[in-house]
C-alpha cells in the first residue's frame, strides 16, 4: 500500500504491519534501533533529486552546471553521494570546505561563498585550488588577490552581483534586494567598478558572475527579471571593460512542498525558466550565451528528509490546546521558530489511522516559541508514539544547536531495506568536550 503526501519521499509505504516505511525501512523501527530525534534521508530519493536536476538543465544548457549548496545539509556521505552524482559543491566556510575535501570532493568542482571569508579561509581555499571564488566584497577581492599571488596561483572567480529583485519569500531568506549584505549592488556603479578591479588582479581570473535572489521561491517571474537585469549588465561590462561573462550562476531558491498544500513548480519547470530566460535575455543583449549553473540547495535534500521523534508528554488544556510534546525540537529544526514555518506530523505507527484531534507539537526546549507543528490532525497520539515530520532534510540539522544540552541528533541513510548512520548522535560527554575546569 502507498500512501501520497507531497512532503515525503516517493518510496514512502504503509507496509505489511501498517506502519510507515521510507526506503525500505520501517520508521519505528529505526527509531528503536537508532534512537530519536532521529534524521532519516531517503539516499534514492537524493539522488533522484541530483539527477533530475542534471537531466532538467544539461537537456536544456550545453554545458550546464548543478552546484549543490550544502548549507542545505554538508555531511562526508552527501559530499560522496554528490560527487558521484556529478554535481559541483557549493561551499560557505572554511568548515564547509573542510568537510568537502575529508570526503575527496574534487576541489576543482568546488566554489567558495561568503560574505565575510577570512584570510585564512581565503588562504584555505586557494591552497586547495578549489574551482571558483565567488567574490562578494572589494576587501575579499584584495586579500584574495594577495593569497594566489603568495601561493603562486591565478585563482579563478567569480562576482556575485545583487540584481535589486525582490522575490516572494520571508524577509530572512530575501537575498537579491538592494538594501542586501551580499554582493556588489548594480546601481551607482559599484558592480561594474568590482568587475575592472577583478580584471585588473594579476592573480585573480573573473570567469563571470553569480547571483542569488532568495530561497523557497515559487514564481519563475524573479528569476526572468534577474535574468534580463544580469543580461543588461553583462553587456555594459562588455562594452565599458571588454569584459565577457563565460559562466553565470544564477543561485539557488527553487521553493519545496512542507505541506500538501504547497505546490512548488517542478525542477523542469524551474530549468525551463531559467535557461530560456538567459538565453533570450543575452541574444536580446547581443551577448554569447554563457554556461548556466544554478545552485539548488533546499529542493535536493528537503523532501528526501525526515525527523522521528518520541512523544514524551500530552497536556490538555480544555476549551483551548492540546499539546504534544517530544523529545527534540527548536534544537534541531530552528525553522518553525525562525520563520514560522509549517509543517505537518504524522505517527509512525499508523500513519493512516483516520485523525481523532487536533494537537500542537511542542519541542522540548524552554520556550514557548518552541512549537514544531501548529494543529495537527493525529490519531489519539500518546507517550511513546513516534512521531514523524516529513520534508526536515534542509537546514534541520545543518542549523542544529546544542541549545538545553540537548546533543544533536543521529542521522541514517535508507536504502533498499538497509539503514546506515552516516553521523552519530551526540553524546553528553560530546557536550563538554571542549570545556576546561577550573583547577
Ligand atoms: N546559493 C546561495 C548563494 C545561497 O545563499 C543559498 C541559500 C543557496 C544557494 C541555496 O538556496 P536553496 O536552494 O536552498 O533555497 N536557512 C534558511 C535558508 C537560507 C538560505 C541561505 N542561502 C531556511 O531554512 O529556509
Amino acid at each position: 500500500m502507498s500512501i501520497i503526501i507531497p512532503p515525503l519521499p516517493r518510496s514512502t509505504r504503509v507496509n505489511a504491519g501498517g506502519h510507515l516505511e521510507v526506503g525500505g525501512c520501517d520508521v519505528a523501527g529505526l527509531a528503536g534501533e537508532f534512537g530519536t530525534p532521529l534524521f532519516i534521508y531517503d539516499e534514492q530519493e537524493i539522488r533522484s533529486r541530483c539527477r533530475e536536476y542534471r537531466r532538467a538543465f544539461e537537456s536544456r544548457a550545453e554545458g550546464a552546471r548543478i552546484i549543490y549548496a550544502s548549507k542545505a545539509f554538508a555531511c562526508l556521505a552527501l559530499f560522496q553521494l554528490m560527487a558521484e552524482e556529478g554535481l559541483s559543491l557549493d561551499v560557505a566556510s572554511g568548515g564547509e570546505l573542510f568537510t568537502a575535501l575529508s570526503a575527496w570532493f574534487p576541489p576543482e568542482e568546488i566554489f567558495l561563498h561568503g560574505n565575510a571569508n577570512t584570510r585564512d579561509e581565503l588562504h584555505q581555499a586557494v591552497r586547495n585550488e578549489v574551482g571558483h571564488v565567488v567574490l562578494d566584497s572589494l576587501d575579499e577581492l584584495g586579500v584574495l588577490d594577495e593569497v594566489a599571488a603568495q601561493a603562486g596561483r591565478i585563482q579563478p572567480v567569480l562576482l556575485r552581483v545583487t540584481p535589486g529583485i525582490e522575490a516572494h519569500t520571508h524577509d530572512y531568506i530575501q537575498t537579491g534586494k538592494q538594501d542586501s549584505k551580499f554582493g556588489f549592488t548594480l546601481s551607482e556603479d559599484a558592480a561594474l567598478a568590482a568587475v575592472k578591479a577583478a580584471m585588473a588582479a594579476a592573480h585573480l581570473e573573473l570567469m563571470g558572475l553569480h547571483c542569488h535572489i532568495g530561497s523557497q521561491i515559487f514564481s519563475m517571474e524573479p528569476y526572468r527579471k534577474t535574468a534580463a537585469v544580469i543580461a543588461d549588465f553583462m553587456a555594459q561590462c562588455r562594452e565599458q571593460l571588454g569584459f565577457e561573462c563565460r559562466l553565470l550562476d544564477m543561485g539557488g531558491g527553487l521553493g519545496i512542498a512542507y505541506t500538501a498544500d504547497d505546490q512548488p513548480p517542478s525542477v523542469a519547470d524551474y530549468a525551463e525558466a531559467v535557461t530560456s530566460a538567459v538565453a533570450a535575455e543575452t541574444r536580446r543583449a547581443g551577448l554569447e550565451l554563457p554556461r548556466i549553473a544554478v545552485e539548488p540547495g533546499r529542493s535536493i535534500v528537503a523532501n528526501a528528509g525526515l525527523t522521528a521523534y518520541e512523544i514524551e508528554t500530552i497536556k490538555s488544556i480544555p476549551g483551548v490546546r492540546k499539546y504534544a510534546a517530544v523529545n527534540g525540537g527548536m534544537s534541531d529544526n530552528l525553522r518553525p521558530a525562525l520563520y514560522g514555518a509549517a509543517y505537518t506530523a504524522l505517527i509512525a505507527s499508523r500513519p493512516e489511522a483516520a485523525p481523532t484531534e487536533t494537537v500542537t507539537i511542542a519541542g522540548k526546549h524552554c520556550e514557548s516559541g518552541d512549537i514544531l507543528v501548529k494543529d495537527a490532525p493525529l490519531p489519539d497520539p500518546a507517550p511513546g508514539d513516534i512521531l514523524v515530520t516529513p520534508a526536515t532534510g534542509a537546514y534541520g540539522y545543518s542549523m542544529a544547536s546544542n541549545y538545553n544540552g540537548q546533543p544533536r541528533p543521529a542521522v541514517v541513510f535508507v536504502r533498499d531495506g538497509n539503514a546506515r548512520v552516516v553521523i552519530r548522535r551526540e553524546t553528553y560527554e560530546d557536550l563538554i568536550r571542549l570545556n576546561e575546569r577550573s583547577q
